[in-house]
């Protein structure tokens, strides 16, 4: 998608400098940074503090993390070892996991002088496979939107929580798909985003994005989306997910269960995207799912442009206040109203994604 009219993806490798190159999350929307991944740890540390983030981009960098530790020690102890660490970085997210073992899998029985080749090319089919789900989940769910817009003939206001946007994927992004496609079909859409506290993801990521790519959209505080819907301005909501259960149940950042309970009693549908690499098989009661909890700093400081235009971080809370900060919650499947994939929409259900991914 578009940064100042010219196309990015989030992630890729770069032949003439053999590193891989990624956008700097953590300093939109104030500087757009592209900065090199050299080393294994420069790969899960971009994991651990949100250089890069979202669950797909997350499994494409770790996917990248492994060709990076081939590059480093063509060692199998070192190349295992970076594995194992790489699943570690982030504890949420499935596809992490998901990408590191489809790497470890192919790399298993490889020649060590092809190691590296075949390493690439699968870190690199990852990426492009990813961003193919995500074009198909945006038309999937272009249907919902148009369904809607023919009914209302006007423009169809969409709730989104965080980002599940370009910038969480490779490109197109899962929740956001379906809104780009209806934009570029010249549906009139608006799409309310959630600022997403505390790091801001809806504000600094999603409304950033949206912008580059001309679609009108709003911030709102993390709690405004219930009177909205109690007004009817909103159609539909949208959101990602960083982990699905087969059961049907959604993990997400924290805050969207909440979204789901008010859609839920104002008759709002409410989506989930998501590419079949987001699925959980094994789990089956969401209460195992790892829930990973954060830096209370996030909370407590803010970080933004002061007078003079420089980045700054300042402390918002009370000096010696606690703050506890959890960042994904699940919503139980009875609220989601389907999942928006690959293959076509389900009911969110093991009948329902069954029937989708024999
Ligand atoms: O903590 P993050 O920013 O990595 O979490 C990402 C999300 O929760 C997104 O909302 C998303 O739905 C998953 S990625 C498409």
């Amino acid at each position: 998608m578009k940064v100042e009219g010219k196309e990015y993806r989030t992630i890729w490798f770069d032949e003439k400098s053999q590193t891989v190159k990624i956008i700097d999350q953590t300093k939109l929307p104030h500087q757009f940074i592209i900065k090199d991944l050299k080393t294994i740890k420069d790969a899960i540390n971009a994991i651990k503090i949100m250089e890069v983030r979202g669950a797909p981009l997350i499994g494409g960098t770790a996917a990248y993390g492994i060709v990076l530790a081939i590059m480093e020690k063509n060692d199998p102890n070192f190349i295992k070892q970076s594995s194992q660490d790489l699943i570690k970085s982030r504890p949420t997210a499935i596809n992490l996991k998901w990408a590191v073992d489809r790497m470890m899998n192919k790399l298993s029985g490889v020649n060590n002088n092809e190691l590296l080749k075949v390493a690439l090319d699968e870190a690199k089919e990852i990426c492009d496979e990813d961003v193919k789900f995500s074009e198909s989940i945006g038309l999937n769910g272009l249907k919902i939107i148009e369904e809607i817009y023919n009914k209302k003939k006007d423009t169809v206001n969409i709730l989104t929580h965080c980002n599940a946007g370009w910038l969480a994927t490779i490109n197109w992004g899962t929740a956001t798909s379906p809104i780009y496609h209806a934009h570029k079909k010249g549906i009139p859409v608006h799409v309310w985003v959630d600022e997403t506290r505390p790091r801001n993801q809806g504000a600094n990521l999603t409304s950033y994005e949206l912008n580059e790519e001309e679609v009108p959209n709003t911030i709102i505080a993390d709690n405004t989306g219930g009177i909205l819907m109690q007004r009817g301005e909103v159609d539909m909501c949208i959101v990602g997910t960083d982990r699905t259960l087969s059961t049907g149940d959604v993990c997400n950042k924290i805050g969207t269960y909440l979204k789901a309970l008010a859609a839920h009693d104002n008759n709002v549908p409410f989506y989930v995207a998501l590419p079949s690499s987001t699925i959980d098989w094994d789990i089956k009661d969401f209460k195992d799912i790892p829930i990973e909890e954060r830096n209370s700093e996030e909370l407590t400081h803010i970080e933004g442009l002061d007078k003079d235009k420089k980045l700054q971080k300042i402390l918002i809370y009370p000096q010696n206040s606690k703050a506890k900060n959890l960042a994904f919650d699940v919503t139980p499947a009875k609220y989601v109203t389907g999942l928006i994939t690959e293959k076509g929409i389900c009911e969110a259900s093991e009948k329902g994604l069954k029937g989708l991914f024999k």
